[in-house]
Order: structure tokens, then C-alpha cells, then sequence
């Protein structure tokens, strides 16, 4: 009774780390969890105080989304790209994983998904029966495609429309794209949508995160929300956020979220005025400041001849690549690591690798983000003593995986 589409989708290998972490757990061994990533810092406390302050708020709301909540949005966003955006150009959705499989829904051409891509993109792309290009890209470029390897691909299949996702800062790989304004002119000659994937911008360790939104504001989705710079992803709120060119694509999304999810919560919208029209910038700094630390710590600590990584520039994650492990797949030396550590990882197979490419993704948020930003308020540089106080699995984690990367 369940459609083959849906029973042939195979379960993320997030499941069985999860086992064994939990089999583990139950002996008493101690489990580093670098496998899920979530923000580790609390939501700011005057956020909270208008959720709580909202809470009576119990009306349906407009299924576009609050129209103060889109107005603060879209000067939030025209600030930070230049492009004049306003509230009619905001759509908000229960986090943008929603709104990304109802674009999935609606998208009548194929996918364009560089390797590494988060999780979710392919196994959307898949219920909404739109066939996927993988683009292989190198670490040299971050991990980005080149306009050419774009084109390459576009090339063989002349004619048809393409949606491109692209994401920056990485899950996985923690990088940034450098080269958008390379794949926005490929993009412009070939008339490819993009879902520009901006959920870790806020979370960029350098200053100017640029879009692709700078370069080509016409067919540029950007996504984004409160999921990861406000430590909200259990209160599920994002939007997206596209030019007048595409308000077609914005009115089908609006019957699709009519017909699904009718509209987000109301508490959580009027909570997420607050979230935009206050200042939080020195709450995002001292978030940064912190993660960018535990970041350079994890990447300085395993780097190796055994281990190549690049350095994270934004976000949660890192990617290690373990060179002289040879298991049958990505997958099974997570298991191998989990078993003999206590460390989970996720496999680089769950984003798009071919499995055996001996690559990972680090997720290094195990740490309590409330009791370390108290801490570290005042404090620019945060050293590895600091580390070791408040994020001592961080610490003890990465002494056993590099332990690990040099056993034979
Ligand atoms: C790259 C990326 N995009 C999107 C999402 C989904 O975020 P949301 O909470 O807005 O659904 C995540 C969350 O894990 C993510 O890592």
C-alpha cells in the first residue's frame, strides 16, 4: 500500500549511527556526538519573551506568512544584498526543508546538485519525480562546481530548465562558495533557477557574506530562517525570499502551502518579529566567535597526513577525508570509528559521494553553547584552554579520532 517511490527512498545512515550510539550508550560508553548538527546556543531571551508574550496568538495567519513579520524580512534582506525586496517577495514556511519540497513539488525540469549537498535535497528531489545531475566538484574549489562544470552538464541535455542548489556556508563541507559570480553568468546564459541554500549565512566567520543573490537577484530563491543563527530549529520558521521575475513561482507555492501545512505557527511568527527588528548582532558575533574557535580547534587538532580537511568558514561542520583508510564504504567506517571511539560521524556517501571515498562529515557542536557564550562574553581570543573548559568533548573526541586515523 505504499507507493514504490516512497518505499525505494533508503533510510539515512543517520539511523544506524543513532543505534549504535544508543547500544553503546546502554553498555555506559561514553558517545561523542559529531554526527547531528544543531545550533548549541540558546534562542536570544527577548525572543523567547515574545513567543511567550504571543502565546495567545491563535488565529489561522495569511498562508504567505505574517505581512509585519515579511516586511521586516524584506528590509532585513534588502540590507544585507543590495536588492530592493519587499513583502510581497517573502514567502514563510515550517522551516525551508518545507518550502524546498513543495519548490520540488511544483519544478517542472531536473535538479543540479554538486557534491558534497546536504541530506535532504536529493531524496525531494526524488518524491517530486524530477530527475537529478550530480556535479562533482574538488576541493580546491571549496567544493563548489565551476561555471564549467555547469555547463557541461546543461550541455548534454539542451533545452530543458534546470534548478540549481547551491549552498553557502556548506553542510557539509563547512566552505564557502568564491566563485558565484562565475556560476551566476552561467546561470543567466541558460536561464537556471537557483535555490541559493543561505540557512549558515548569518553563521559566515569572516564578514560580507556574499550571495548568489548579488549577482543574479532575477531566478535566485534565497532560503533561509531562524533554524541556525537564533538556535530556533525546533520552533520551525523559514522563508524564502525571491524577485518580482518570480512571482509565478511564488503564488503556485502559495496554493501548495495552502493545501499543506495552511500557514506557520502564529505564535512563532509574531516571535519572529522580534528575532528581525532587534539588533542581534552581538548575539550572532559571540556565536560566531565561539564556533569559528571550535572550528580552527577541530581542523588544527586532526589535520595530518592521514587526514585532509579543509578549514571551516562558516557554520557547524568540517569534512575530514581519512587518506590511508580503506573500508568498503564511507558507511562502514563510521561504524568501524563509532564502535572503537565512541565518536559518530556521518558518512560522505549520505551527501553525495560515491561510497568509497573515505570522507566524513564532523559536526562540532557537542558542547553546552548557553555556558560557553556566558562565559566568553568579553573575551576576542578564545584558546584551546577555554576549549578544553567548555567543550571538553570537542577535546576528547577529536584526541580519539586522530588516535583512530593512526591506527593501522
Ligand atoms: C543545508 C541545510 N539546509 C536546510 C536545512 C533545513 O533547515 P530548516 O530548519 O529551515 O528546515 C538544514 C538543516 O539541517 C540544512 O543543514
Amino acid at each position: 500500500m505504499i507507493k514504490d517511490i516512497v518505499k525505494n527512498l533508503k533510510p539515512s545512515s543517520t539511523l544506524r549511527i543513532n543505534e549504535i550510539s544508543q547500544a553503546l550508550e546502554l553498555e555506559g560508553k561514553k558517545v561523542f556526538k559529531f554526527g547531528f548538527g544543531q545550533s548549541p546556543f540558546q534562542v536570544p531571551d527577548e525572543v523567547v519573551d515574545e513567543l511567550k508574550n504571543n502565546a495567545y496568538q491563535n488565529k489561522y495567519l495569511p498562508m504567505q506568512g505574517l505581512p509585519k513579520l515579511r516586511n521586516v524580512i524584506a528590509k532585513h534582506i534588502t540590507n544585507i544584498k543590495k536588492y530592493n525586496y519587499k513583502d510581497n517577495n517573502v514567502i514563510i514556511g515550517p522551516g525551508t526543508k518545507e518550502l524546498m519540497f513543495l519548490l520540488n513539488i511544483l519544478f517542472d525540469g531536473d535538479i543540479l546538485l554538486p557534491v558534497p549537498s546536504w541530506v535532504s535535497y536529493e531524496p525531494q528531489a526524488i518524491l517530486g519525480r524530477n530527475k537529478i545531475h550530480w556535479i562533482v566538484t574538488k576541493r580546491e574549489n571549496n567544493w563548489f562546481p565551476t561555471g564549467e562544470e555547469i555547463e557541461k552538464i546543461i550541455l548534454k541535455g539542451r533545452g530543458k530548465k534546470y534548478l540549481l542548489f547551491l549552498n553557502s556556508p556548506n553542510n557539509p563541507s563547512g566552505q564557502i562558495c568564491d566563485n558565484l559570480k562565475e556560476i551566476s553568468l552561467i546561470a543567466k546564459k541558460y536561464d537556471i533557477l537557483i535555490l541559493s541554500d543561505e540557512i549558515y549565512s548569518e553563521l559566515s566567520f569572516e564578514k560580507n557574506f556574499k550571495s548568489i543573490a548579488n549577482y543574479y537577484p532575477e531566478k535566485t530563491i534565497i532560503s533561509t530562517g531562524l533554524s541556525k543563527w537564533c538556535g530556533a530549529g525546533g520552533w520551525r520558521l523559514g522563508y524564502f525570499v525571491m524577485s518580482e521575475s518570480l512571482n509565478q513561482l511564488r503564488d503556485s507555492l502559495k496554493v501548495l502551502a495552502s493545501e499543506t501545512f495552511s500557514s506557520v505557527s502564529a505564535p512563532i511568527q509574531y516571535a519572529a518579529i522580534a528575532a528581525y527588528n532587534n539588533d542581534h548582532s552581538e548575539y550572532i558575533n559571540n556565536s560566531k566567535n565561539i564556533l569559528k574557535a571550535v572550528g580552527e580547534y577541530v581542523y588544527n587538532n586532526l589535520k595530518s597526513n592521514n587526514i585532509i580537511i579543509n578549514k571551516p568558514q562558516g557554520g557547524f561542520y568540517l569534512m575530514p577525508e581519512f587518506v590511508n583508510k580503506n573500508f568498503s564504504s564511507s558507511d562502514e567506517m563510521c561504524s568501524d570509528i563509532l564502535k572503537k571511539t565512541g565518536v559518530a560521524l556521518l558518512p560522505g556517501s549520505d551527501f553525495g559521494f560515491s561510497k568509497n571515498k573515505m570522507i566524513v562529515r564532523l559536526s562540532f557542536t557537542d558542547f553546552d553553547g548557553h555556558t560557553f557564550m556566558k562565559s566568553v562574553l568579553d573575551t576576542e581570543n578564545i584558546d584551546d584552554n577555554l576549549i578544553s573548559k567548555f567543550a571538553p568533548n570537542i577535546v576528547d573526541g577529536v584526541n580519539k579520532l586522530k588516535k583512530w586515523s593512526e591506527s593501522s
